[in-house]
């Protein structure tokens, strides 16, 4: 496995072992890596004949500077168990590297970003989209690796992909979760033990909305029990719980067809924001 720092060296590197006639398969990540990266980089390993794999915590996708602040960065441990998967190319660029100078460019996804992240995080998913670009453009992959962790990210990316004509696959993977169900996030290890004792609680509410609407609940139904439930954890602050449609995240007012019906939910534990989600 081979790490490079800047976008030269990566490119060239690409170029010179024989990116012609073979696929090349991206995985893009802010690092501090857990096994949910890592089914990213098994499946792109699997998959493709080059895998990529990117560690770079994005500034301009940051609304709140704590955050950034906080985010954890583990480059050595991260690389370890990159190169234990089998990864060949790591690329960890300095701030300075990716934005020599602070981007101007605007992305606005319309109704995408109106909703759920997008209207929590202003600026968030400009960011993400002006990295994931970038990559694109810096690695040319013939495939792209994704979570269902960030539902929103996925069709924000896929919406991306097709205005911007990228010629890629995105692939979406399901979301890896704890034994004690709690999705796995870089952000889980700024959790007390106290916190990380009551965070599974957000699958639980999320399973129990599900319950709800698969007896037959109706949607109104399976937002108050979500309220409900989490009333009984108040180290939880809710930010939203939305039923919504998994491909364009507008609210939906009943059950779509199967793969359709996403539930979302994003709430503070503590100082640590955590999002999940359920596809039905
Ligand atoms: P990051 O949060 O590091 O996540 C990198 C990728 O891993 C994303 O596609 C995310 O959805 C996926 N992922 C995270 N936790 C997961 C889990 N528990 N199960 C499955 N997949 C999971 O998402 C980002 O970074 C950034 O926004 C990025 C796309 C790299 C742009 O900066």
């Amino acid at each position: 496995m081979q790490l490079y720092t800047t976008i030269a060296e990566l490119r060239q590197a690409l170029d010179s072992q024989g990116r012609a006639g073979r696929l090349v398969g991206l995985v893009p990540t802010m690092g501090a890596l857990h096994a949910g990266h890592m089914a990213l980089v098994d499946a792109c390993k699997a998959q493709n004949d080059l895998t990529v794999c990117s560690i770079f915590v994005n500034p301009t996708q940051f609304n709140n500077p704590d955050d950034l602040a906080r985010y954890p960065h583990t480059l050595e441990a991260d690389c370890q168990l990159l190169e234990a998967a089998g990864c060949d190319f790591v690329f960890a660029p300095s701030v300075d590297e990716m934005y020599p100078s602070s981007p101007v460019l605007k992305l606005n996804f319309g109704e995408l970003e109106t909703v759920l992240e997008g209207a929590f995080r202003p600026g968030h998913f400009n960011g993400v989209g002006i990295v994931v670009s970038k990559l694109f453009h810096i690695v040319q992959p013939d495939r792209a690796y994704f979570g269902q962790k960030d539902l929103q990210q996925v069709a924000v990316v896929k919406r991306l992909i097709r205005d911007l004509g990228f010629q890629l696959e995105l692939v979406r993977m399901p979301i890896v979760r704890e034994d004690d169900g709690l999705a796995m996030s870089s952000r889980n290890r700024n959790l007390s033990p106290a916190e990380r004792r009551e965070a599974p609680a957000l699958y639980q509410v999320l399973s129990h909305a599900r319950a709800v609407l698969q007896n037959g609940g109706t949607l109104e139904a399976a937002k108050t029990a979500v309220i409900n439930n989490l009333q009984e954890h108040p180290v939880f602050r809710l930010e939203y719980f939305e039923i919504a449609n998994a491909d364009t995240l507008q609210p939906v007012e009943q059950l779509q067809a199967p793969g359709v019906t996403a539930l979302c939910i994003a709430a503070y534990l503590g100082q640590t924001r955590l999002i999940d989600n359920l596809v039905l």
